[in-house]
């Protein structure tokens, strides 16, 4: 197993636009190079988190806009606290299927929220701890809304769509518009990638940042 310093790196993007698809390439890409890692996600990635999960995404809570991103911030803290900073502490590359930029976009941008407050929130739950890269995958939510759908349909794990997946397409296309400004305002941490290309074509490319990143030639 080789030995590099522990790294986090996030996969952002709109419902359904193939990022826990990349997440999963790039986490086993890294591991085919003998490197430690690790594949998580947010909401939902700890014991408490998964109950907060099933809060947050059921359709039979509608919760205030404060109470939601509260949620999503103890979903985070118990994420980092309990799994992101040890897996760091002992080499791991750690791969999450959204983290900060979530909150900023979802609970901030597109709900007219205070994005001040959000960058603070995120800072004390997080402590600080902000991904080297994040890689967003950014297409029409029209493409992203399709593909989600006919995921819910083919895992069998929720027939119908869940909470997110309801709100209306303007709203989609806020997040959309969301990330895009956050891309700008990081260029030297977040990707852009078409996520209207083929999965190998993404992956490709999200392979030569990793490898320019960790793999030692
Ligand atoms: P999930 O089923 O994991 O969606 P996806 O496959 O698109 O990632 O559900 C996560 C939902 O939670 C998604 O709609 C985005 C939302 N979310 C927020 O609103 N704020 C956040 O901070 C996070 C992490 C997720």
């Amino acid at each position: 197993m080789k030995e590099v310093s522990g790294d986090l790196i996030s996969f952002e993007g709109i419902e359904g636009c193939g990022k826990s698809t990349q997440a999963k390439l790039a986490a086993a890409f890294l591991d085919e190079q003998d490197l430690k890692v690790l594949l998580s996600r947010e909401p939902g990635a700890t014991a408490m988190g998964r109950e907060l999960r099933r809060l947050l995404l059921s359709p039979d809570f509608a919760p205030e806009t404060m109470t939601e991103l509260l949620l999503y911030l103890a979903d985070r803290r118990e994420h980092v606290r309990k799994i992101i900073q040890p897996h760091l502490e002992q080499g791991f590359l750690v791969l999450v299927d959204r983290y900060i930029d979530s909150t900023w976009v979802y609970q901030g941008y597109a709900r007219d929220g205070d994005l001040d407050l959000i960058d603070r929130m995120n800072e004390l739950v997080t402590g600080g701890l902000c991904p080297r890269r994040t890689f967003l995958l950014d297409c029409p939510p029209e493409i992203g809304l399709q593909r989600a759908r006919k995921r819910n349909l083919t895992d069998g794990s929720r027939g119908c769509e869940d909470r997110f997946e309801q709100l209306d397409m303007a709203f989609h296309q806020q997040i959309r518009e969301g990330f895009l400004l956050l891309a700008r305002q990081h260029p030297e941490r977040i990707v852009v990638l078409d996520a209207t290309r083929d999965v190998e074509n993404i992956h490709r490319q999200i392979r030569e940042v990793l490898e320019a990143l960790y793999v030692v030639r």
